[in-house]
């Protein structure tokens, strides 16, 4: 009943960043839905729990007590594990890897189904992710596919990367780009494509601003 603007897109394409300027441009919610994933990846590993371990990971994600609070400027949106501030976490690299390991667990991805439904609410909602057109949202009008090449992608990851003051090399980045397409690409459950409807936008030469500027367009037309 509320529109839901879907951006699927590879690892590094910018969904976060387009989805955090689509949200504010048209005063939507937001639902960042790789983050129930990474929160997933994380609390099973405090459990000591295997990340193939199917039901128990799913168990996992269907009772973990997961909140978002509004923070302070360094941390605009902070996520809550079970009351643990766990923000900081969240955002690693090596957590992303970590989450496609648990992503393509059938079992998971169900619990996380009517939870990431929940999100939408009036006037509206901006999903970034690799299924919200394919899968969570289907019905959606607004479907957005944004990639870029995996040079590109690794290049701006490698940037945001040195910004943190993380120590990587461009190679390595890179390598870990084509590894989670792989992984995203090709799994049984959910894989990463572009829905039949999809406008895909390739961002190889854009600007962020004239990324969310086609796409604030693309919502109003
Ligand atoms: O920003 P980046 O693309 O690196 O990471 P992310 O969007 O937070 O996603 C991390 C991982 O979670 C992805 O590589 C996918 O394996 C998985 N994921 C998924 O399977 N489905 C989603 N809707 C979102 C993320």
């Amino acid at each position: 009943e509320f529109p839901v603007v879907c951006i699927d897109g590879p690892s590094g394409a910018g969904k976060g960043t387009a989805a955090v300027m689509v949200a504010q441009a048209l005063g939507y919610h937001l639902l960042d839905s790789g983050a129930l994933y990474r929160v997933v990846a994380i609390a099973a590993e405090k459990r000591g729990v295997s990340p193939t371990d199917e039901a128990a990971v799913a168990d996992i994600a269907n009772t973990m007590r997961l909140d978002f609070a509004v923070g302070g400027a360094d941390e605009p949106v902070q996520v809550l594990l079970e009351g643990e501030n766990i923000t900081h976490e969240v955002r690693l690299e090596s957590t992303g890897a970590k989450a496609s390991v648990v992503a393509p667990l059938k079992a998971v991805r169900a619990a996380l189904l009517d939870y990431q439904r929940h999100f939408v609410k009036a006037p509206g909602l901006v999903a970034d992710g690799r299924d919200m057109g394919t899968v969570v949202f289907p019905e959606s009008p607004y479907k957005i596919f944004l990639t870029a090449s995996a040079e590109e992608r690794a290049d701006r990851r490698f940037k945001q990367l040195k910004n943190k003051g993380v120590n990587v090399s461009l190679a390595a980045v890179l390598e870990d780009i084509r590894i989670r397409d792989d992984r995203d690409m090709n799994r049984a459950t959910a894989p990463l494509k572009a829905a039949d409807d999809a406008l895909t936008i390739d961002s190889t030469s854009l600007s962020i601003k004239e990324v969310v500027d086609s796409i604030v367009a693309f919502v109003r037309s």
